[in-house]
């Protein structure tokens, strides 16, 4: 991708592709077999995956009526930058696996919707590639093993114009993916990944270590890590993974500005409790100026408003845009976030919200 040209195509979408579960049944049949498999699929049982989804149908919403909303907006501020809308895209690694444009696609869509976008450390595009003068991007750390591995990429981050930082905690050991390795899905071996390699290389074990807490335990990241990167980069620190009330208020306190509640779209650990009651949960236990996030399982315009009113400033989708990637490039990306907004939108107004702020859970109910 170029050039914006293919996105003028965005008001010639084929009248099968209204919604992003549309998408869905379209993006398997552009993907290999094993590729569907990692993309769609989950931890073990994969019941996160099917929960994150369930989870919504459960929130029923109370509208309210006659208000005025002729000043209605979705705008909201986060750590002093003003953001159109609260739809973000949650970072994906190896996007080239789904389009050969991959995250040069994405990216692109995403500034044309002004849509903040989080870009995975497992990306094929390098950051200096991206538009330095967007200003709606922020950067995902996975932990290099190091704070001298992992601090290049931080280095980067800023120089490139990136907003915040991202970092991951709850992936130490990759899920345990029954589906993925029954079709023994594997990366292609030419693939690039201009800021890291793929896999965090294992230290060296005695015989008497065990390999797992001795060795990758060894280098995951711990808290006094956390510190040190709040300590060292001159961007916003998000926690990303957070589910437990405890560790939310330990970053906090360690200088982390917000947290991503996820269950990492139910691929880590299966029977995790469900984002969404972690975030009630979460907000129950924050100062309430603190900005949390969400992401998992968001289809519809019900479901952003459900989200955030339950404590969530903005969301963000993760499947969802591969699949518009895998369907059509950037377009199926920018349909697929304007498609949800739209809903989005339509929803505040017939909830009779003007603002993200009026949203709460006055809005909702649950037997
Ligand atoms: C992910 N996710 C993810 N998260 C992260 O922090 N870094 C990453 O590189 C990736 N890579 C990744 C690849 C694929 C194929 C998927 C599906 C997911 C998790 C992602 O950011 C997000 O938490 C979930 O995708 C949100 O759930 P939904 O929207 O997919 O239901």
């Amino acid at each position: 991708m170029t050039s914006t040209q293919p996105l003028a195509a965005l008001n010639e979408i084929p009248a099968y592709l209204q919604t992003l579960l549309d998408y869905e049944k379209q993006a398997v049949q552009h993907l290999a077999p094993d590729v569907w498999g990692y993309l769609s699929g989950g931890a073990m049982r994969e019941i996160s995956v099917g929960q994150n989804l369930s989870q919504f149908e459960r929130i029923q919403l109370i509208p309210r009526h006659l208000n005025d909303l002729t000043q209605g907006n979705t705008s909201l501020e986060l750590f002093g930058q003003h953001y159109p809308h609260p739809i973000f895209l949650a970072p994906i690694g190896h996007q080239q696996l789904f389009h050969p444009q991959g995250e040069a696609a994405t990216t692109l869509a995403a500034e044309v919707m002004q849509s903040n976008y989080v870009l995975s450390t497992f990306t094929n595009t390098a950051m200096d590639q991206l538009n330095p003068h967007n200003p709606y991007k922020w950067f995902q750390l996975y932990w290099q093993g190091s704070r001298e591995k992992s601090y290049p990429l931080i280095g980067q981050a800023e120089q490139y114009g990136f907003k915040a930082i991202v970092i991951t905690v709850d992936a130490p050991h990759v899920g345990i993916r029954d589906r993925e390795r029954q079709l023994a899905f594997h990366l292609p071996n030419d693939m690039q990944h201009p800021h890291t390699p793929t896999h965090i290389s294992f230290p060296d074990v005695s015989p008497s270590e065990h390999k797992l807490f001795n060795g990758l335990m060894k280098v995951s990241p711990k808290w006094d890590d956390i510190e040190w990167l709040v300590k060292n980069t001159q961007l916003p620190v998000l926690l990303k993974g957070v589910l437990h009330p405890a560790d939310a208020k330990k970053a906090i306190e360690l200088g982390v500005q917000g947290l991503i509640i996820s269950n990492h779209g139910g691929r880590i650990l299966d029977t995790s409790i469900s984002p969404l009651t972690a975030l009630e949960i979460i907000k129950d236990h924050l100062p309430a100026d603190i900005p949390l996030l969400y992401d998992g399982g968001i289809r519809r315009g019900t479901d952003v408003f459900k989200a955030l009113a339950l404590g969530a400033s903005a969301v963000l989708i993760g499947r969802p845009y591969i699949y518009g990637l895998a369907t059509a490039g950037a377009l199926g990306v920018a349909h697929v976030i304007r498609t949800l907004l739209e809903e989005f939108e339509v929803t505040m107004a017939l909830m009779g919200t003007a603002t993200l702020k009026e949203i709460n859970r006055d809005y909702i109910y649950r037997s």
